[in-house]
């Protein structure tokens, strides 16, 4: 069980009943904008929250899929995740997405943060990657605040939304976590 704070968040485990938190964030076309996926349906959302409890359970744990909690109210404006893409090395990814509501106020970035500071300090992670679509400047712009290093951008290897779209890589080491 993960149970992060940072300083205006909680990150914690989902449960089941998040779904319908999550599916309100979920279901926003401007939300699934530049993700592979389309406005999720609500069992699509609950089947993601599913999803999260059953990496949650996996053994060893690859997936550190958390919900973004204020702690005045216990319900998820988000979610933030780190799942380890080569065990072997040491190596994860992170990713995050909010609630618009919320959006411009550094949560992304704080939790974030958290997250990649526990990928480093407990996981042990050598590096931790993102990508992103480069027309999503508030993604980059997150990743830049975290500290990561642009490594990368790649050309039409994704397709979203029926086009082809660009990726930007990002990463930070270890030994640039401070
Ligand atoms: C990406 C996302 C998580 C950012 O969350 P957030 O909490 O608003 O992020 P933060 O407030 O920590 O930082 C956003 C930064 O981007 C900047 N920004 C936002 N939109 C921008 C734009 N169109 N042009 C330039 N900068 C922009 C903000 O000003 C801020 O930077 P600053 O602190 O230097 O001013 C949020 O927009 C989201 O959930 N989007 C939908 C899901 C998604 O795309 N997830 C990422 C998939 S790769």
């Amino acid at each position: 069980m993960v149970l992060l704070r940072t300083q205006r968040l909680i990150l914690r485990e989902f449960e089941e009943a998040d779904w319908t938190a999550l599916h309100a964030v979920e279901s926003l076309p401007e939300v699934a904008r530049y993700q592979w996926f389309a406005p999720r349906t609500a069992d699509e959302s609950r089947a993601y929250v599913l999803g999260a409890l059953r990496g949650a359970r996996e053994q060893p744990r690859v997936t550190y899929d958390l919900a973004i909690v204020p702690p005045a109210a216990d319900r998820p404006i988000g979610r933030v995740g780190l799942g380890v893409t080569d065990a072997a090395i040491g190596e994860g990814m992170l990713w995050y997405t909010l609630h618009p509501s919320v959006w411009g106020m550094g949560f992304a970035t704080e939790a974030g943060r958290g997250l990649a500071d526990f990928g480093f300090r407990e996981l042990r992670l050598h590096r931790i990657w993102a990508d992103c679509d480069p027309a999503n400047v508030a993604s980059w712009r997150v990743l830049e605040k975290i500290g990561m290093r642009r490594e990368g951008h790649l050309r039409e290897n994704a397709r979203i939304k029926g086009a082809w779209a660009d990726s930007l890589i990002y990463a930070i080491l270890d030994r640039e976590w401070v």
